[in-house]
């Protein structure tokens, strides 16, 4: 038997070799790991996978592709899921397990494993990417039939292997983190009423830490795509990267919120996302400035089916891709740049421009215009005619 195991480096998938291997005997295990641009020991990331006994251990560097094709036209749709999570996590999964499933296909694999638990959302988003892309394989989720029930269960059991291992029975959260975001969940957080500690934050200053200084940036897009910064074109994952620096000294980007889980059960996340709290703001203006309000109006309601599809994994869905045709045509046209001050944790716009500003000064302005004041007279009588209608003949009825 061989199995593609998405491999982090971490407690859960690190425990999961040896398990494998005494479950299914004589089991050859291929290791793939995933750089979405998260800080990790690269360099020791092959050695540990093959002392936990995998056979061979992929790293395959995504961060570029994420960014550009995952990251950025999830901007461009404006999803965000319950009206506040930017999706840190939801948006990698599918990309993450297409790379699975393709160093599974070339290695001949017969079974594909993750080490997500059965409580969460991610177990599904992996598997709706396996089931799209590759039905035939067989699916081995360690989390739902094993004996292991926490953390220290985990632990022991790496202990009685002799795998190494860098946490300790007190690191209580549970992080994600890629180049758009980091969550925690667990620990102190259970309780909703228990506020972050602020060590707790890694990518994000506190905005009363941040300068008593404005930082102002110019933001280009073209077609609803981020393509440079202060008119310098820069590439996808390098406009993150200095956004998310940016974001970090003046403390943008922290939501603490409880979401709706696939299973149904609510769960307490906070998350950092520095650059995409800036970018999502600066989208949202350009497109107020560039959109006829029924293409507005429309773009905003079918954001939240968008968000709703991310965060459930329906990447790799007729559903997801049709909207996404929507979003790319309703984005023909905004295009332009956004003028950002950032300032101890707030995002400010201060100017826009577009050569498809739908804005025109002379026709808004209230000094002397080629608007006609007169025309407004008979666009009220009709615009109004079924509100005058109704007052009329209710107020008839009450008479009587
Ligand atoms: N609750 C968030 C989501 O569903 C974050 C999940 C983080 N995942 C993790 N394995 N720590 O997208
Ligand atoms: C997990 O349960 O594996 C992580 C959290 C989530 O998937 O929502």
């Amino acid at each position: 038997k061989k199995i593609a195991l998405a491999y982090s480096g971490g407690l859960d998938t690190s425990i999961i070799i040896p398990w494998l291997k005494e479950q299914y005997e004589g089991a050859e295990i291929i290791g793939i790991c995933t750089n979405v641009g998260q800080d990790e020991d690269w360099a020791n990331m092959e050695a540990k996978a093959l002392k936990a006994g995998a056979s061979k251990l992929y790293i395959k560097d995504i961060k570029e592709e994420l960014a550009a094709e995952y990251i950025f036209p999830m901007v461009r749709a404006g999803a965000i899921y319950e009206g506040k999570y930017l999706l840190g996590t939801s948006i990698a999964r599918p990309l993450q397990s297409k790379h699975q499933v393709e160093m599974a296909l070339a290695e001949g694999c017969d079974a594909l494993c993750h080490g997500c638990t059965g409580k969460g959302n991610d177990q599904v988003r992996f598997e709706l990417t396996y089931k799209a892309l590759a039905p035939e394989l067989e699916v081995i989720a360690p989390w739902r039939v094993w004996d292991i029930q926490s953390r220290e269960d985990a632990i022991d059991f790496a202990n009685e292997r002799g795998i190494e291992l860098t946490v300790t029975k007190e690191k209580i959260y549970s992080r994600d983190w890629n180049i758009w975001h980091m969550s925690h969940e667990g620990g102190d957080l259970e309780d909703l009423w228990n506020r972050p500690k602020e060590d707790m934050f890694l990518l994000t200053k506190s905005p009363k830490d941040a300068p008593d200084k404005e930082t102002e940036i110019i933001i280009d897009f073209e077609k609803g795509i981020p393509v440079g910064l202060n008119g310098e074109k820069m590439s996808a994952f390098s406009i993150l990267q200095t956004l998310n620096k940016l974001g970090h000294d003046n403390g943008i980007g922290r939501k603490d919120i409880v979401e709706t889980r696939l299973v149904g059960m609510k769960s307490r996340g906070v998350y950092e996302t520095p650059a995409g709290t800036i970018l999502h703001e600066a989208i949202r203006d350009l497109e107020m400035v560039t959109l006829d309000r029924d293409t507005l109006d429309l773009k905003n309601k079918l954001s939240i089916d968008y968000s709703n599809l991310v965060y459930a994994g329906k990447w790799y869905t007729t559903a997801r891709e049709s909207l996404e045709a929507f979003m790319a045509k309703t984005s023909e046209f905004v295009t332009g740049s956004i003028r950002v001050v950032l300032y101890k944790g707030n995002v400010l716009i201060t100017g826009r421009k577009s050569e498809y500003s739908l804005y025109l000064e002379d026709l808004a302005s209230f000094g002397e215009s080629s608007y006609d004041h007169n025309d407004a007279t008979g666009f009220i009588n009709l615009f109004g005619l079924s509100t005058g209608v109704t007052a009329m003949v209710h107020k008839e009825k009450e008479g009587n």
